[in-house]
């Protein structure tokens, strides 16, 4: 049997419009050669995250209509904290507004000065909000991840021999919580082991250090499992989650991405003393606890949309979707990270721009190529976001790899409009060697990416 198209039909469509390379051209000179600085509307295909991105379906826009606008106690409220228990097992449910809300709160209230947080890859927001709190960051995950072209079926597993040696050597009191990130994002989108969060679970257990999980992507991690790890294929993605979630003491979620809703987001806990400091917290910065940062309708959307993402025809088309388009893009001679991500193809910039070196940043060259080329944003996963100051010389240290992430938002793009991007992508490698490199003018002191002016260097 041909593989099967989009579980699901239109109803109802946004026009989108090319817009001509003069205008194209005008447009990245305007916002200082940084894409987040062009208006949507004058981007043809949007492929710059997945995050907040999703079409929702009749029975998400149905409930949004019945949403419950109290501002103590909605039904909302109640729907969403018994769906996340469900799913989850985690009793307690503290609603915010994005996925860096619930990091905010959780890192704000365990993190001290002097703190070491390891973690698969931390995502920026994640480094930014431990940093920001006194805290260091720690990447462990495995060394396979750093070798794009290597093939592993569970790339984003956290290197267990290196946290024990961490837990080993570390006071206890100086790592309040060690994380997991399902999918892990800054690392090619790649999932983690069942066997992997369970060694993490008893290494964290035996040092009694929390074990917390980043689970913007839980839903399409648990269908990786359930492909590639033995013993798996005969269980629902359901049962998996909750296999995972059943090693933690809690999560952070942005629920913008494996909720497919448009705002949302919240931190789950089994401990109720941190479900009441948390929300305590919650009510300083983002509103009272049964809505937190959300509208009543967006909890009922987001109760929805957690049950809608566990359908497996809906898992098997969309990760289906991200491996067809890796493949087209490589059969281009264009090196990506193998195998394909949960959300996203992230290009090798580094490996197919090899005369722009990592600190005048190829992947963000790359996008702007593709930008010019035919209207697509994609987004740079490499040195602007992700390098770092040597602090003895002061010196950058580039990221350790320089990609170019095309993330594809949740039922959204049809098969046509994925085969557009491999045209436009074709016309850039016929003219990769005059892609030319990029330099930072002026920029903020944190998450730099969102805001920098760029020149281009001739
Ligand atoms: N954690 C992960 C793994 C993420 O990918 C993101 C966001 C966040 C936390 C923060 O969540 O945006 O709701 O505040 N990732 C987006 C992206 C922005 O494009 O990958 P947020």
């Amino acid at each position: 049997m041909s593989k099967l198209p989009e579980p699901w039909r239109v109803k109802m469509i946004e026009r989108v419009r090319l817009p001509s390379r003069d205008e194209r051209e005008a447009l990245v000179r305007a916002g200082a050669f940084n894409l987040f600085r062009v208006p949507s509307e004058h981007v043809f295909i949007d492929l710059f995250t997945d995050s907040g991105t999703s079409a929702m379906s009749d029975a998400q826009w149905g409930a949004l209509i019945q949403g419950d606008e109290a501002y103590a106690g909605a039904r909302g409220y109640h729907r969403l904290e018994r769906t996340v228990q469900e799913i989850t097992g985690l009793p307690h449910m503290i609603p915010t507004h994005q996925g860096r809300a619930a990091e905010n709160l959780l890192f704000s209230t365990l993190i001290k000065p002097g703190a070491i947080v390891p973690n698969n890859t931390h995502f920026d927001t994640t480094r930014a909000h431990i940093e920001v709190n006194g805290g260091t960051p720690l990447d462990l995950v495995i060394a396979e991840s750093r070798q794009p072209s290597l093939q592993h079926p569970f790339k984003g597993n956290i290197d267990l021999e290196r946290l024990a040696a961490l837990f080993r050597s570390t006071p206890r009191s100086q790592i309040p919580l060690a994380m997991l990130t399902l999918t892990n994002n800054a690392g090619g989108g790649q999932p983690v082991a069942l066997a992997n969060i369970r060694g993490m679970a008893e290494l964290c257990r035996e040092h009694e250090i929390p074990f917390f999980l980043d689970a913007s992507r839980f839903a399409e991690n648990a269908w990786f499992i359930k492909q590639r790890e033995p013993g798996q294929q005969d269980r629902s993605v359901a049962e998996i989650a909750r296999e995972i979630f059943g090693y933690v003491d809690g999560c952070t979620m942005s629920a913008k991405k494996d909720g497919l809703v448009n705002i949302g987001g919240f931190v789950a806990c089994r401990d109720g003393e941190l479900a009441e400091m948390l929300r305590a917290r919650l009510i300083l910065f983002e509103g009272f606890p049964t809505y937190g940062g959300m509208a009543g309708r967006d909890l009922d959307a987001l109760a929805v949309g957690l049950h809608e993402v566990l359908d497996e025809d809906y898992l098997r088309f969309r990760i289906g979707q991200v491996a067809t388009f890796a493949e087209q893009i490589e059969a281009l001679g264009i090196p990506t990270i193998r195998p394909a991500g949960g959300h996203a193809v992230y290009v090798d910039a580094g490996a197919f721009l090899p005369h722009i070196p990592p600190l005048q940043f190829p992947g963000h060259a790359l996008t702007l190529a593709l930008y010019r080329e035919g209207g697509i944003r994609a987004s740079d996963i490499g040195s602007v976001g992700f390098s770092r100051r040597d602090p003895g010389t002061g010196e950058w240290i580039p990221a350790p790899l320089e990609l170019m992430r095309l993330a594809v938002p949740r039922r959204v793009y049809t098969a046509s409009h994925l085969e557009y991007v491999i045209d436009v992508l074709r016309a850039v490698c016929d003219r990769a060697d005059g892609i030319k490199g990029f330099r930072i003018v002026r920029s903020a002191p944190v998450l730099r990416q969102f805001t920098a002016d760029f020149e281009e260097l001739t």
